[in-house]
């Protein structure tokens, strides 16, 4: 029986045996297959280019001596624009999805982003209910609302709250 694997990196992160360059058309094909028209379309050189940190997230799977590898989602922050971070580019490939596995990456995504920024924020839009519903349960709140997108925001404080909640709740 095979050993399976999650792996969450940047672009460089994979190389070995990946390049940056191969990660990228990876993140660009998911974000086309998978992002279901909420995500825009990126080319891998605009991947490249972009402030944004792209995170791509890999299973690795070990079996009779060969390794396979799955892309099972992506995501990205932005943590050059002021003053909040921007979580964008949030996917989660089709037969993957209802497992925890958005709502985990943005998880990560948020920490990362408050552990560089007072704050971060994402924009939805406002049929994407799936995705409104994990960023409030985390304690994202509604900054903004217009036709196009609703505008979520989570700051520091709130993070420290809901972890303070968390661990009242455990007695610990
Ligand atoms: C948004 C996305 C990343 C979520 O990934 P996922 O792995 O399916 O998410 P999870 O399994 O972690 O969580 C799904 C949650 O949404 C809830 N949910 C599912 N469908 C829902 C709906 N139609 N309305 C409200 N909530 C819904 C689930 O019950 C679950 O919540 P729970 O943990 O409280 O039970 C994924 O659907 C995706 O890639 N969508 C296409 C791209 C996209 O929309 N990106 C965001 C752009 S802003």
């Amino acid at each position: 029986m095979g050993v399976k694997f999650i792996r969450i990196g940047r672009l460089d992160e994979f190389n070995p045996p990946f390049t940056r360059k191969e990660i990228a058309e990876t993140i660009a094909r998911l974000i086309e297959k998978h992002g279901d028209g909420f995500v825009n379309k990126k080319t891998p050189e605009q991947i490249i280019k972009d402030p944004a940190r792209y995170f791509l997230v890999l299973l690795i799977e070990f079996d009779d001596g060969a390794f396979k590898f799955l892309p099972l989602g992506c995501f990205a922050v932005n943590i050059v624009k002021q003053p909040c971070a921007l979580l964008k580019s949030v996917v989660i490939r089709r037969e993957y999805r209802g497992m925890g596995l958005g709502k985990k990456i943005i998880e990560i995504a948020t920490k990362y982003a408050l552990s560089q920024k007072p704050c971060i924020e994402a924009y939805v839009k406002p049929n994407n209910q799936r995705m409104l519903h994990i960023l409030t349960k985390l304690g994202y709140k509604i900054a903004e609302r217009n036709k196009k997108h609703i505008k979520l925001v989570m700051h520091k404080n709130t993070l420290i709250e809901e972890i303070m909640k968390h661990l009242q709740k455990l007695k610990i």
